[in-house]
């Protein structure tokens, strides 16, 4: 049976915690359309009570959104979830994000209390939650680090008090893929009442394993994503979105889908990135710049022969306007050859090589060669006709 993956977005919370990136009212809800349009199942428009704006924000989500479940974060915090709840009033359908720290760092450092205490207190806030009448999700913060004994029986604690989601983050980026998996996969086997509950998984990539780790929690049984936009988060970020979602769209041997509307992710990543003024590192995966653009001669010549010699996504299937092939002096002859057809010009089958010298001096000096460049090479040699 193939299993439904929820796609929880966070671009507009996590995301916009970054330095730089805080966004207007009006930008927030611009996103959150988009992120319908998308197809997320799950916004988190942002955390009511840290200010003025962020508590406008969530109102304003709730109101523009008809779809997509909207949700606030809160600490465990009778003020919070308050606050919280009141943001939420217009969602057709709203979810309380409350929890506390699982670990014994975040316990001791952070709350200077005690696992009793956290566990508690955590019970305490989703029931408190429950009571204003939304969905509620439990997050665990910290859970990459926590004693998973106890991680156990908190989940299981707050699943009992009403807890509609449990949400499992490495918030650190600490652990490893095998695992945070495993840790998933214990949940499953020791707390009793688990299946009452989805089970999300939230990953920071710390150590670059955000995504890796996203897909562990999923194959041990996670059925919620935690991600935003471009992987755009807290210190090296979050999960990126695009990311999870076409691991899961090529691997359909996972036996998961989601109900995203692929074609429409490299709109939206250019979106977020323009809105939160955080440009895409040009290799990031599927939307970034190079992401379907081949340069080297080999990989040109495969491609050319048969696009799938070098890509395993078709550019369309995520909105990408077509691959391209950049002509650099690493570039091949039929690369080269490959453009100037496509210029309109005819390369009588004996002159290929005299052109390629031709175009190899001028690739030396320049660090990309544009089609101006080509016209003017053409120029120069009269054998090339249109
Ligand atoms: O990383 C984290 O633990 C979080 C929680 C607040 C869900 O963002
Ligand atoms: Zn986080």
């Amino acid at each position: 049976m193939s299993h439904k993956i929820h796609i929880f977005d966070t671009t507009l919370r996590d995301g916009e915690q970054v330095p730089g990136c805080q966004l207007s009212t009006e930008e927030k809800i611009t996103i959150a359309r988009e992120l319908e349009l998308l197809g997320v199942d799950i916004i988190e428009a942002g955390f009511p009570i840290s200010s003025p704006g962020d508590f406008l924000s969530v109102i304003g989500i709730s109101r523009a959104v008809k779809e997509p479940v909207v949700c606030g974060l809160t600490r465990a915090r009778q003020e919070d979830i308050d606050v919280a709840a009141e943001a939420l009033r217009y969602a057709k359908r709203g979810r309380i994000h409350t929890g506390i720290g699982s670990s014994d760092v975040h316990i001791k450092h952070k709350f200077r209390s005690t696992r009793e205490q956290v566990l508690e207190q955590g019970v305490w806030a989703v029931k408190y939650a429950k009571s204003k009448g939304f969905e509620v999700e439990f997050y665990a913060e910290d859970a990459g680090r926590a004693d998973l004994a106890f991680l156990a029986q908190m989940i299981e604690a707050v699943i009992r008090a009403g807890a509609d989601v449990v949400n499992i983050p490495d918030t650190t980026g600490y652990c490893l893929p095998h695992l945070y998996g495993k840790r998933i996969q214990y949940l499953f086997e020791n707390v009793s009442n688990i299946h009452k509950a989805t089970v999300s998984v939230h990953c920071h990539n710390d150590l670059g394993l955000a995504t890796a780790n996203t897909i562990a929690g999923l194959i041990n049984g996670a059925r919620q994503a935690e991600v935003t936009i471009n992987g755009i988060g807290e210190r090296a970020g979050n999960t990126s979105l695009e990311e999870v979602v076409m691991i899961l769209k090529k691997h359909q041997d996972l036996d998961m889908y989601t109900h995203i509307k692929t074609e429409r992710l490299h709109g939206i990543s250019k979106l977020v990135s323009k809105m939160m003024r955080m440009p895409v590192q040009p290799n990031k995966a599927i939307v970034g710049a190079n992401a379907f653009a081949h340069s080297s001669g080999i990989h040109q010549d495969g491609f050319l022969k048969h696009a799938e010699n070098y890509e395993i996504i078709n550019p369309a299937e995520v909105g990408v306007p077509g691959s391209s092939i950049v002509l650099t002096a690493r570039s091949g002859r039929a690369a080269l050859k490959h453009r100037l057809e496509q210029l309109g010009y005819k390369i009588p089958g004996t002159e290929l090589d005299a052109v390629y010298e031709n175009f190899l001096i001028m690739a030396d000096e320049k660090k990309e060669i544009t089609d101006s460049d080509l016209e003017a090479l053409a120029a120069n040699i009269p054998v090339l006709m249109r």
